[in-house]
């Protein structure tokens, strides 16, 4: 026998805050976020991204600052993305030891040795045709960027990055940088795929953060159609196959089932990137007045948390992890 109304009554599990308490679902906690950070040369800049409120462009000194407060905040880590001084065809300071990323690995490192670092593996904020790899024509070519991405890794791995997410979208990058990383003794260092990675237009802040909007075209080429769901799937399977350790989706919040449906059919750590533009559109309701921003930045990590996401990288992370204190 099953109850119903009016012996069931779904409201007394909601009117008192104890019980909600009790029976909540899902929660988020500081440590389950990753804070994007975007490393520009030299000292003493700290520049505010216009279309990213309360985002920084920082040189590696400053970018200390922030990462204390990253580390007295509990959040989970931060990821790396550099703007270099020079670009070039083939992306050249992507995978120089001496590069503005694994400059700023080293310096934070020595002050914050337990601080989980991960970088961002990829090339488009390195070339200066902006693209994610190296070009023939109007087509990025997949094996040769495959390996210049797997050099970019090793180097990150050897300046002290914990984890190393390659971004790119090439076939075969997961495997190759996993035996690039082992052949050079990082067996120890992870890697965390973008492996559901869309053509997505909520990246449009972050190419203007990143300096990385392609010159010509698009990204259409190798990132995924957002049409596609069961392709999402095949690409995760395929990154899993190749040693990924977590996978990503991304973005989070117009992806909820692909993420949730991750959720369902592989069991390795699953992260989500809620992206730019998911972020500069709270951000600007916000400061309109329009949207309770502290009320309505929760409720999204939340429905991230809750569609099937362990980890999730996110520029509210440092708010966040504030107002859950
Ligand atoms: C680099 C990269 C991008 C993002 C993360 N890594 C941009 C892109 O692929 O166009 C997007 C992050 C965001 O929008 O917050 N490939
Ligand atoms: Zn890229």
């Amino acid at each position: 026998m099953t109850a119903s109304f009016p012996q069931l009554r779904m409201r007394r599990l909601r009117r008192q805050e104890s019980v909600r308490r009790l029976v909540r679902e899902t929660e988020l906690f500081p440590s389950d976020f990753i804070y994007p950070m975007f490393i520009v040369p030299g000292r003493g800049t700290r520049t505010e991204v216009a279309s990213m409120p309360g985002v920084f462009q920082v040189s590696a000194d400053e970018a200390l600052n922030e990462v204390s407060q990253v580390v007295n905040l509990g959040i989970g880590g931060i990821i790396l993305f550099g703007l270099p001084s020079t670009k070039d065809s083939v992306g050249s300071e992507a995978y120089a030891s001496d590069g503005v990323v694994q400059k700023a690995i080293r310096t934070i490192k020595a002050v914050y040795p337990e601080l989980l670092i991960i970088t961002d593996v990829c090339l488009c904020e390195y070339t200066d045709h902006g693209q994610c790899g190296v070009m023939d024509g109007p087509h990025v070519v997949n094996d040769l960027t495959v390996d210049l991405l797997a050099r970019t890794a090793v180097s990150h791995a050897e300046a002290g990055a914990d984890v190393v997410a390659p971004s790119d979208m090439m076939d075969g990058r997961v495997k190759v940088i996993r035996a690039a990383l082992d052949a050079a003794g990082r067996d120890d260092v992870m890697i965390m795929s973008y492996a559901a990675k869309y053509a997505s237009a909520f990246f449009g802040p972050f190419r203007q953060a990143a300096g990385s909007t392609p010159q010509l075209g698009d990204r259409r080429g190798y990132q995924m159609d957002p049409a596609n769901a069961r392709e999402a799937l095949r690409e995760i399977d395929i990154d899993v196959s190749e040693g990924a350790d977590i996978i990503m989706v991304k973005p989070a919040l117009a992806y909820l089932d692909i993420l949730s449906r991750a959720r369902d059919r592989f069991d390795v750590p699953l992260a989500a990137y809620n992206v730019s533009g998911e972020y500069a559109m709270v951000k600007a309701a916000a400061r309109a007045g329009w949207l309770e921003e502290e009320r309505v930045v929760l409720e999204a990590l939340t429905g991230i948390k809750r569609a099937g996401a362990d980890v999730i990288v996110s520029y509210h992370a440092m708010d966040a992890a504030k107002w859950l204190q």
